[in-house]
């Protein structure tokens, strides 16, 4: 027997549709989702995060259904990246046919009140903690918040994201509970890692994610910074279905909780396995940003271009909070030929589509550019990105 949902007064007036048909049906699609996986309460959200954004993945029919909501998010909610730059989309040649389809789809979203933040990278923008329920849709976004803060968040989809953000709750499931956190594969790197890149942390998490499919893996052996955390988490979600990651003596539950380890499957991981994955071969474009580029990246970038011209199209993708927030070390980035585009990626971006082979710093480009643009992916570090986007 299906154990009912409890929902509180509030929720059961929005029910019977006292506050509008939107909210109702919206509530209803929650109520719907938390029965599918067994949820019996739903739990407030400190923020959400919307796919279903890009004009080249929901169409006609999702902006259609967009246009038919009436309400506003009652909670912070941003946007996942969309199919071009909001402000300079003529700058990245985007056909203004699909720039007017993807605006009325940015139009459809702030009218429901969702910021028009399109990014991966909420956590740069938003203030998000240990512990705090979200619902997140972007899978790199939701590694980084489970694994790298330690907030909860399942993996929602781009409706059940918005019901959560026009209603302020999510069913409380997965991984909200805390049961459902815990290591269940473990991962040795061999030997321990010194100095590793951010590229080569992609390259680890690409291979990893086809190992260990959708389950939580512990780490031991490496010891990564938050943005080489981000890249490793980004991959895994790309290759498997990683959601929440754990390294020993690095994030944070794996360093408040004492986990027993003792039954779990151990995978060894050698370097040689990951050197594999480096390659050679030309290119026509360099596309990094994937997950969008922290400050620090931003600065990296700069300092690495700084005196070179960019002679290969070099594309540079980050939040537009970060760019306002870093103006003059993108100002520089760009000095060189390279564009910093916000808003959009190599991904989502119908424009890379033009390319026959991108090289990336990123594990998750590296799984997807081959499907999503049709191109051949090479990755390779950001030191090497420069070098072939200058040589
Ligand atoms: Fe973000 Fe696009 Fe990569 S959404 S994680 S930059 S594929």
């Amino acid at each position: 027997m299906v154990t009912p949902m409890h929902l509180d007064p509030d929720d059961e007036k929005i029910l019977a549709g006292e506050q509008g048909e939107t909210r109702q049906k919206m509530l209803e699609l929650l109520v719907a989702l938390g029965k599918v996986f067994g949820a019996k309460r739903l739990v407030r959200i400190r923020s959400a995060q919307v796919s279903g954004a890009s004009y080249k993945t929901i169409g006609e029919y999702g902006l259609a259904w967009l246009s038919g909501l009436h309400a506003r998010a009652v909670v912070p909610a941003v946007l996942n990246p969309i199919g071009m730059p909001r402000e300079r989309w003529q700058e990245m040649d985007v056909e203004p046919a699909f720039a007017k389809r993807q605006q009325e789809v940015i139009t459809a979203y702030e009218r429901l009140g969702v910021n028009l933040d399109c990014t991966c990278t909420p956590y740069y923008l938003h203030k998000t903690s240990f512990g705090d329920h979200l619902a997140w849709s972007e899978s790199s976004a939701v590694s980084y918040a489970n694994s790298v803060i330690g907030a909860r968040t399942n993996r929602e989809g781009g409706p059940g994201a918005l019901a959560a953000a026009l209603i302020g709750k999510t069913p409380c499931y997965g991984l909200h509970l805390e049961k459902n956190r815990n290591p269940q594969v473990i991962i040795e790197v061999q030997p321990d890692e010194k100095n590793w890149s951010i590229a080569r942390y992609g390259a680890l998490g690409y291979h990893a994610g086809k190992l260990v499919g959708n389950k939580i893996p512990y780490f031991r052996g490496i010891t990564p910074k938050p943005d080489q955390l981000k890249a490793l988490g980004a991959a895994m979600a790309a290759t498997g279905a990683v959601a929440l990651y754990h390294v020993e003596d690095v994030t944070p539950e794996a360093k408040k909780n004492r986990y027993n380890l003792s039954s779990l499957e151990v995978i060894a991981i050698e370097p040689a396995e990951i050197d594999e994955l480096f390659t050679e071969i030309p290119v026509d474009a360099v596309a990094v940003g994937c997950p969008h580029c922290s400050p620090a990246e931003l600065v990296d970038i700069a300092r690495l271009l700084e005196g070179k011209i960019v002679t290969t199209p070099f594309y540079v993708f980050a939040a537009q909070g970060v760019i306002n927030n870093n103006q003059k070390t993108v100002d520089a980035i760009e000095k060189s030929g390279a564009r910093v585009f916000a808003d959009t990626c190599m991904v989502v971006s119908p424009v890379m589509e033009r390319y026959s082979a991108i090289m990336v710093n990123s594990g998750k480009a590296f799984a997807y550019v081959p499907d999503m643009c049709g191109a051949v992916a090479r990755i390779g570090t950001i030191e090497d990105c420069v070098a072939v986007a200058t040589s």
